[in-house]
């Protein structure tokens, strides 16, 4: 008699039958799989064709030799181990893809060992064995994450069918990974993933205007990609082997905005004491990307849209104009139109940089991007930090597809690395997800429905609150000192000042909102 055989499905495919529509989509794309994409080959991952591990753990001897015949036969590498603490030391050594449990051991009771390798290694799939077989036991193993519950003698027949079924299971994986994995490749495009519609879209406007486009503006939550998208269009287009030079706008202090952008003559300022070429011109016949446009003051912005218009820069204290050919890409997370309309944006320099607007989708709006996306960042990080992780298990993946994603691809990036550092096995799991998001747990809460931030849902910390309390945190620490402030947050003045305009904090610091709450 066999007890609790499998519940209908293994864990794998439930994965296959709860997934399968989320590639509906596109299905001529996608390998017909789960998003077990989760894992892609990685250099120091198992490689795809190794033999799966099984591990062994029973106090009788006879039935060691026996499974490890039976197992290597059937394509198994096997590991025997005669105790619980052995093969808790073994599989910390190397976790194992099966294990075969006995039910009663003198030194652990095969339900607890059970426990233990699931909370270890969440990805390897245990199946009891026992001589005393009893329905209690069997539903309790079931419901502890047990694959099969086998009865001893050991009915060969069924024995086989179980193990050769799991193996090819594992096999299926590791082609699916290694299918998804090309797949991926074949989607990203200048360093940018994405197999969304919005995001093909994306690359395919970015692949079709970067030769011609001068001017170029990006918008776009923070995370999204922006700065990525802005390389890509260096890249796609005929500068590329030209520089391609970077100005964050919120990071330069006031005063020095012209001198950073259009450079200076000796003397031209105190401090001025040798001539220095600005951004503008170091960009020649490159592309300068102008980072987070919308912290430019109302002066400079100005002068920027003189040097789009007529191709001419002049540093400052000289009066001398020199011509500069230069793509000019700009970026920002804010809604321009607003800031026209609020009258801190203005609106001719506007409309000078959006004559090609690229608008990056948060990632809420693209969730089939996820798995390609954790699956190059599983295999970037496991490389880096040289762990065998080669995936997830369902659920994590399941956790990761449901998530809010406030943070866009930069969390999910940062979610990831931080739980392979965590990781013990070769599949991320839930436990290693959770312990990457953090106490809070902000991104593994479920999705609501696309909103703003600001429309979160109760209890929730959206970033403009999380962002607007550490400001006020700063500046106590600083007693107000909102120069002092800037710098801790390593922002410019007027950047800091916009930001508390825009949290309602403008005409408190220093008293009472400063104040610590007793
Ligand atoms: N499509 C993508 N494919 C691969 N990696 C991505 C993609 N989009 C973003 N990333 C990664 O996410 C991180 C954030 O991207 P990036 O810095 O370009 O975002 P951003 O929109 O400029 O954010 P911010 O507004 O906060 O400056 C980077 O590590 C980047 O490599
Ligand atoms: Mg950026």
């Amino acid at each position: 008699m066999l007890l609790g055989a499998s519940p209908g499905h293994t864990p794998l495919m439930r994965n296959l039958a709860t997934t399968n529509t989320e590639w509906a989509a596109e299905p001529s794309q996608v390998p017909s799989s789960s998003w077990g994409v989760t894992s892609m080959a990685t250099p120091t991952a198992k490689p795809d064709t190794s033999r799966p591990l099984l591990l062994v753990v029973d106090d009788e001897l006879p039935v060691l030799k026996v499974l490890e015949r039976l197992a290597g036969r059937i394509g198994f590498d096997v590991v025997t181990c005669a105790s619980g603490a052995d093969a808790m030391r073994s599989l910390m050594r190397k976790p194992a893809d099966l294990a075969m449990v006995d039910l009663r051991m003198p030194d652990v009771n095969g339900l607890d060992l059970l426990r233990q390798i699931r909370a270890a290694v969440p990805s390897c799939e245990v199946i009891l064995m026992t001589a005393y077989a009893a329905v209690d036991s069997a539903v309790e193993a079931i419901k502890l994450g047990a694959r099969e519950y086998l009865t001893k003698p050991f009915d060969f027949d069924r024995l086989k069918q179980v193990l050769e079924d799991i193996r090819m299971e594992l096999e299926r994986r590791a082609q699916v990974v290694a299918l998804e994995s090309q797949v991926a490749r074949q989607l990203e495009f200048c360093g940018m993933l994405g197999r969304s519609p919005a995001m093909q879209e994306v690359f395919s406007l970015i692949q079709r205007l970067a030769p011609h486009a001068k001017v170029v503006l990006i918008g776009g939550e923070t995370g999204t990609g922006k700065e990525l998208a802005a390389r890509a269009f260096h890249h796609a287009g005929t500068r590329r082997s030209k520089p391609f030079v970077t100005i964050n706008c919120s990071a330069v202090v006031d005063t020095l905005f012209e001198s950073e952008l259009f450079g200076h003559v000796r003397g031209a300022f105190t401090g001025a004491v040798e001539s220095k070429p600005g951004v503008f011109e170091a960009a020649q016949s490159g592309t300068l990307f102008l980072d987070e446009v919308g912290e430019l003051p109302l002066s400079v912005q100005a002068k920027l849209l003189r040097a789009l218009e007529y191709g001419e820069v002049q540093r400052v204290g000289s009066l001398q104009p020199k011509r500069v050919d230069v793509t000019v890409i700009a970026a920002t997370n804010r809604d321009l139109r607003a800031e026209v309309a609020a009258g801190r944006f203005r609106g001719d320099l506007f409309y000078r940089l959006n004559v090609v607007e690229v608008t990056l989708p948060p990632l809420r709006d693209r969730r089939e991007d996820i798995p390609y996306l954790t699956a190059a960042f599983v295999r970037d990080c496991a490389a880096r930090v040289r762990k065998p992780i080669h995936g997830l298990t369902p659920q994590a993946e399941r956790v990761l597809l449901n998530a809010r994603w406030d943070g866009n691809v930069r969390e999910l990036k940062n979610v990831i690395e931080r739980a392979c550092m965590l990781a013990d096995g070769t599949l991320l799991s839930e436990r290693e997800l959770a312990g990457a998001f953090g106490p809070e747990g902000q991104a593994t809460r479920p999705a609501a429905k696309a909103r703003p931030a600001s429309d979160a849902a109760p209890g929730t910390a959206p970033l403009e609150e999380i962002e607007r309390e550490h400001i006020l945190e700063v500046l106590r620490q600083v007693n107000g000192n909102r120069m002092a402030a800037a710098k801790v947050l390593g922002i410019s003045r007027r950047a800091l000042y916009r930001r508390l305009e825009r949290h309602h904090l403008a005409a408190e610091a220093p008293p009472a909102a400063l104040r610590r709450p007793l």
